[in-house]
């Protein structure tokens, strides 16, 4: 039997403050762990990046915790939360390094973080993560769209614990570069498909104030207008002042985030918009982020607009990273498609599974 502590980690204020070497050992171990799910470190997020998701407690209450033996840091857990709305929900993640699997580490640190939340009444439990490929029967997703291999670890882990699987996510990956004369003349058959009505903007870091107001509409709409199948996950409300503090935390981040937007000319509204966030290391990829086009105005070919016009923005301003990479629900078919047709190509698939305990 081997001994082990589970502890929540303080949250450091700044890279090489009071806690980052925990900090950073904690999320390195978590990075590791998904590496080995998608067989590709293409997903990372370094701790100087993930810092600031830290720091936005009042409206993202996210905590950190880490199993040592000994000195040795080797186990970790996230749990992510909302401050309004959805307070009986929690979003866990869970991983153990390879060398200390079926020990009962897992199950230990599961215990403690479902325990933590669901006394704070947080009993509806959710947890997204990587099944790689594996031999045997599979597990279906009740929307009919994509399945688990039933003897990988995580899918026993989890089953065993009471969670139930819901959907799956795609990852999907764009090779770059794309050839820059294809994406202008597919950018102007988008433009012609939309129409005069729709123009899109495109700007780096924060929103421009004047479209504040409109951003946090669609991030709230984020959290209600994709598909999320059994998952019931609860509206997630962007105010200004939540998006601002969100924004100027982010920029202490070494990453720069990539806004495209539609902007239907009648109204004066923003209606649609796209995100990529790019690292500052040329060697690594981006991260496909959020994509929403407001259900009223679907159907002019403007998420293929946005995501046209900032994979340009991105070749412009940040050249040579090596992708783009991206996840969708398996049942999205209208964003996969928009994907598809951009080129990207599945890399690998996540299970979201829930679990409600009285
Ligand atoms: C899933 C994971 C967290 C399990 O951690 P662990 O410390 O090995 O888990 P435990 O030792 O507590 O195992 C608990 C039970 O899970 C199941 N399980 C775990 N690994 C298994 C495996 N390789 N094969 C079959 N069942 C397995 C078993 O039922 C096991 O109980 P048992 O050992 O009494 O048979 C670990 O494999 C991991 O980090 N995987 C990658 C990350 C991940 O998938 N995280 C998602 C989980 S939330």
């Amino acid at each position: 039997m081997v001994s082990f502590t589970i502890e929540e980690l303080p949250i450091p204020s700044r890279p090489g403050a009071s806690g980052w070497a925990d900090f950073a050992a904690s999320l390195e171990l978590q990075n590791a762990v998904e590496a080995e799910g998608y067989g590709t470190d293409e997903l990372t997020f370094t701790p100087e990046e993930l810092l600031p998701g830290y720091h936005h407690q009042e409206y993202d209450p996210r905590r950190l915790y880490a199993v040592r033996v000994g000195d040795h840091i080797v186990a970790g857990a996230r749990t992510d939360a909302q401050a309004e709305g959805g307070d009986d929900c929690v979003w866990l993640s869970l991983s153990v390094h390879r060398d200390w699997r079926r020990l009962g580490i897992g199950s230990a640190l599961a215990a403690h973080v479902e325990g933590v939340a669901a006394a704070e009444g947080r009993t509806t439990q959710y947890v997204y993560t990587v099944s790689p490929d594996g031999p045997g029967d599979r597990l279906a997703a009740p929307t009919g769209f994509g399945s688990v291999p039933r003897a990988n670890p995580e899918v026993r882990f989890l089953l065993g614990r009471g969670y139930q699987l819901e959907q799956i996510e795609r990852g999907s990956r764009l090779a770059l570069p794309l050839d820059p004369a294809a994406l202008a003349k597919r950018f102007t058959a988008a433009s012609s498909t939309a129409g005069p009505e729709y123009v899109v903007l495109v700007w780096d870091g924060m929103t421009p104030s004047r479209w504040r107001a409109d951003i946090a509409v669609l991030y709230t709409r984020m959290s209600t207008d994709a598909p999320s199948a059994g998952l019931n996950e609860p509206e997630d409300v962007w105010s200004v002042e939540r998006l601002v503090s969100y924004e100027q935390k982010h920029q202490a981040s070494p990453r720069t985030l990539l806004t495209a937007a539609a902007l239907h000319r009648p109204s004066g509204r923003l209606v649609g918009f796209t995100e990529l966030s790019v690292p500052p290391d040329t060697r690594r990829s981006v991260s496909q982020e959020s994509t929403l086009v407001l259900r009223e105005h679907r159907g002019h070919g403007l998420g293929m607009l946005v995501k046209l016009a900032n994979l340009q923005h991105l070749a412009e301003r940040h050249p040579g990273r090596p992708a783009v990479t991206t996840f969708n629900a398996e049942e999205n078919r209208h964003m996969l498609r928009v994907n598809e047709e951009l080129g990207f190509v599945p890399m690998g698939y996540e299970g979201a599974w829930k679990r409600v305990v009285s």
